[in-house]
């Protein structure tokens, strides 16, 4: 395979516009000790994974900027919590232009940006384009008006250092939204109010169902369902199309296994005008909303801790050269320290951290939850696929190619019927495999969720069942 075709720019165009795009000093958390700067070409490029076949390849962007002295001054005792946000939602709904808002909003892009984005977005004839710019930094998205890879960026609110995730709606690219929320805590489902759009999202086959059902198999336990583009003339604030995507938006939430009142909160906003999002939005415009802005929403979010003495655990999504050999993935748990020996699994190979970053700060220690790049001595990075686990050496990852788990089945495709020799392709963390289902062991009861006695030899949508899955090409 040839690395370099798949080597890009995870920059913006030019040193220019980085200026003020995104603060990449963005604070340490508690476990994570500032030591200096990612060397400055290591920023430049970037490799993209070399996925596990037979899925399309899985690309990242990177939304960053120059970081100056006085933003590095700014990560010293910053001790808040980090958590990874992915906008997930049907293509066209406004999460490029939210997160790009947000941005805009917590001061990381200038007007001076803003005024260049809005000529380029008009050039292309997709004026009102331009704040999505800030997260589609690619030529293709820009002209297409589409994200196609994973836009990544950092900011903080009051408590949190949030990195955003940024996928991509359009179907052809739902792997690519599979690794985004596969590295998240919580997850901005971003709705389109606008007459009609909402409908198409919300129809058998478009994104908003896939993307809720697969957020949530992915463990994003946690959403804010922002129903956007509130300004617009076909909506105009108007508090029955709020209400009406409210109640249908949610029995098709609490299908998807998601506890409405506990761990899903709905609110307006304009992405595009910036409103209800870092203040409330004004009264004279939307009187009927008493709740809290999409800021505050993201800062009260609670999520449950993760163990930072547990086994290290890190999927790794992205490798790359970069004076030995770079891993890219988010700890799912445990530590890591500069110096530690850690096992890269199924392979076991033994390799030793050189250094960590941590949005492009070196840090001596990172805890779990953390998004990295670990840069190891011991290992090629030809050697190395997406999936593979970095792991303690005392207690390494188990790698199996057969395993007994509980599913519940959403939806089978044709109404067909879930039994031994079923073929599907499972999607754990950042690996993609083809499997089979070998046995089916045990019904689990909807109701008394315990085991039921008779044998089972197929199931249907809405089952939840215990069964024997065999990978069929482990490599
Ligand atoms: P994909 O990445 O292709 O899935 O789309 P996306 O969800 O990122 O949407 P994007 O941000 O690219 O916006 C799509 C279109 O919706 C653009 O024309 C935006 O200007 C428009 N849009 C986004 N948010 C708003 C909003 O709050 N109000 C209005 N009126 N238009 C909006
Ligand atoms: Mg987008």
């Amino acid at each position: 395979m040839d690395i370099e075709e798949d080597i890009r720019s995870l920059q913006l165009d030019s040193a220019e516009e980085n200026n003020g795009v995104v603060n990449p000093g963005d604070a340490r958390p508690e476990e994570v000790e500032v030591v200096d700067k990612m060397e400055e070409d290591s920023e430049e490029v970037q490799a993209v994974s070399q996925p596990v076949h037979p899925e399309p390849k899985v690309k990242h962007k990177e939304v960053s900027a120059v970081e100056d002295a006085e933003s590095q001054q700014e990560t010293e005792g910053n001790n808040k919590r980090h958590l990874n946000v992915v906008f997930i939602g049907h293509v066209d709904a406004g999460k490029s232009t939210t997160g790009g808002q947000i941005l805009f909003l917590s001061g990381q892009v200038d007007d001076r940006t803003i005024q260049k984005y809005e000529k380029e977005a008009k050039d292309k004839s997709r004026e009102s384009w331009y704040m999505a710019y800030i997260m589609d930094t690619n030529e293709e998205e820009r002209i297409k008006g589409k994200t196609v890879e994973v836009g990544r960026a950092h900011f903080e609110t009051e408590t949190t250092r949030f990195t955003i995730l940024d996928a991509p709606g359009h179907k052809s690219y739902v792997p690519n939204m599979i690794s985004g929320a596969s590295q998240a805590d919580i997850g901005v489902l971003v709705i389109s109010a606008r007459k009609g759009e909402f409908e198409t999202g919300f129809e058998k086959g478009g994104q908003t169902r896939e993307h809720v059902m697969l957020a949530k198999t992915l463990g994003v336990t946690k959403l804010l369902l922002v129903v956007n583009k509130m300004d617009d003339h076909t909506v105009n604030w108007s508090k029955e199309r709020y209400d009406e995507i409210e109640s249908k938006m949610t029995p098709f939430l609490k299908a998807s296994g998601y506890n409405v009142k506990k761990d899903v909160q709905f609110l307006p906003i304009s992405g595009l005008m910036g409103l209800n999002m870092k203040t409330r939005v004004d009264k004279s415009l939307c009187p009927w909303w008493n709740g809290p802005c999409l800021f505050e929403a993201l800062d009260r979010i609670e999520i449950t801790p993760r163990d930072p003495n547990g086994p290290f655990r890190m999927p790794i999504i992205d490798k790359f050269k970069d004076m030995g050999t770079v891993v890219m993935g988010k700890v799912e748990s445990g530590s890591v320290r500069e110096g530690d020996s850690l096992l890269v699994m199924p392979n076991k190979a033994q390799v030793k951290v050189l250094a960590i970053y941590c949005d492009d700060n070196r840090v001596r220690h990172a805890g779990p939850g953390e998004n990295l790049r670990i840069r190891l001595s011991g290992i090629e990075e030809e050697d190395i696929l997406s999936g593979f686990v970095l792991s303690s050496v005392a207690k390494p990852v188990a790698a199996v190619t057969e395993f007994i788990a509980q599913l519940q089945i959403l939806e089978l495709l044709d109404n067909a019927i879930f039994t031994a020799g079923y073929k599907a392709v499972l999607h754990i963390h950042a690996v993609v495999e083809e499997c089979e289902i070998v046995e089916l062991l045990h019904q689990i009861d909807l109701k008394t969720k315990k085991p039921m006695k008779k044998k089972v030899l197929f199931v249907k949508n809405g089952a939840i069942v215990v069964c024997r899955i065999q990978v069929c090409c482990m490599s």
